[in-house]
């Protein structure tokens, strides 16, 4: 009892608080102390029904949950720390240590029962949960899916692919593109190549000039790449250039205005027309196919000399003549020539020590040569018809 009287303080105030009962006015202290000794014994019992109450209530509460949100609320509801359980625990701490232990014991050991049953139940809802899902979200991957056109590569891309290709066999690079502009000069695209000014040559190529700045053109061919290039670079060069080139002229079956060429140049000591040849026969072996003879024919541009066109034998007759090839029995498939003189001189390479070929060649009419393609127009008209075939 000594024990119990020095609590006095603690235990009226959980008495007031707890049971919410008015204290006595208590005559003596024997009365008092025996207040309190019924109090503790109430206390006791009250928490361990308590206890008792919250097992039996959260378990039918874990049992009847019937989805994981309904059962994360009872587990807040009981076991969080503002919880049923904790609130009790807190009040723990006015029992005797003996009280403490039992009382104590008892509210851990609902805890546990508690969680085994919240993580027992939580594994069945969730198998539930997810079969229902599984069942809900079914895919049938018998349906037929939305078909979806495949893209292709353009007939000319695929040409300028495969020619790229066969000259970085033969050791060629791409030039950096920036050295081969759509929109160019007058003086890269002719003067510096060798077109002497007002020179009727500058007809063989009907330029688009504009208007917004004088002697600035939509290139009429891609030798001017040649041009930037040497600027830049020193010998031994072995490179070449694809892009557009466009000229104003009137659009028709074998002629558009836009069209792509693929300018090559190689420039070394002691480069020969037998260099030439062996470049452009080896590209057309492997173009054409190795069955297809080829003819150097002597011809004019203004930057090359000695400047030569070739021919491969038709494709559509064997070399007999037909509209094909007009009759001729040949088809002209590029242009080329030894670089000349005046035009190394102009890019500052010593034509005495140096000397190389350049050549170029139209992708149209390659394209349209392999695959007896009679209109030029059909690449530039998007018509799937006709790209589907390649
Ligand atoms: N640039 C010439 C043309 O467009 C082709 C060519 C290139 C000829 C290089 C010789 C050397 O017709």
């Amino acid at each position: 009892m000594a024990k119990n009287s020095l609590r006095v303080k603690k235990i009226k105030e959980i008495y007031y608080g707890f049971l919410s009962e008015r204290p006595k006015n208590f005559n003596t202290a024997t009365d008092k102390t025996q207040h309190q000794i019924v109090y503790i014994v109430k206390l006791r019992f009250f928490m361990k029904e308590k206890l008792e109450l919250i097992l039996k209530e959260a378990s039918e509460e874990i049992n009847n949950s019937n989805n994981l949100t309904e059962l994360e609320d009872v587990k807040v509801k009981y076991l969080s720390r503002k919880g049923e359980l904790n609130s009790i625990k807190k009040n723990l701490k006015d029992l005797s240590d003996e009280e403490k232990r039992t009382i104590g014991s008892l509210a851990n050991n609902i805890s546990n029962q508690l969680n085994e049953m919240i993580s027992a139940k939580n594994q069945e809802l969730y198998r539930i949960e997810l079969n229902k899902k599984l069942i809900n979200e079914k895919i049938d991957i018998t349906l037929p899916s939305d078909y979806r056109p495949q893209g292709k590569i353009h007939p000319l891309t695929q040409t300028i692919n495969e020619i790229v290709e066969i000259f970085q066999g033969l050791g060629f690079s791409v030039m950096p593109s920036e050295y081969s502009p759509e929109v160019e000069t007058e003086y890269i695209n002719f003067d510096m190549l060798n077109f002497p000014p007002n020179h009727p040559a500058k007809d063989m190529q009907d330029t688009f000039y504009t208007k917004t700045a004088p002697n600035v053109i939509l290139r009429s061919q891609t030798s001017g790449a040649q041009i930037r290039q040497m600027l830049n670079k020193k010998p031994p060069l072995r490179v070449i250039s694809p892009g557009r080139v466009y000229r104003c002229e009137s659009v028709s079956a074998r002629k558009n205005n836009l069209f792509h060429q693929i300018e090559g140049l190689m420039v070394d000591t002691d480069i020969t027309f037998a260099d030439l040849k062996g470049v452009l026969n080896e590209f057309v072996r492997i173009y054409f196919g190795s069955s297809r003879p080829t003819r150097f024919r002597a011809s004019y541009f203004p930057f090359t000399e000695p400047s030569a066109e070739v021919d491969v034998q038709c494709i559509m007759c064997q070399g007999k003549g037909c509209r094909t090839c007009s009759g001729t029995g040949w088809l002209e498939v590029l242009g080329a020539g030894m670089v000349h003189y005046n035009v190394l001189k102009n890019v500052g390479i010593d034509p005495e020590i140096y000397s190389g070929f350049a050549f170029g060649m139209g992708v149209e009419r390659l394209t349209m040569l392999k695959y007896a393609i009679n209109d030029i127009r059909l690449f530039f008209n998007n018509d799937t018809r006709f790209l589907n075939q390649f």
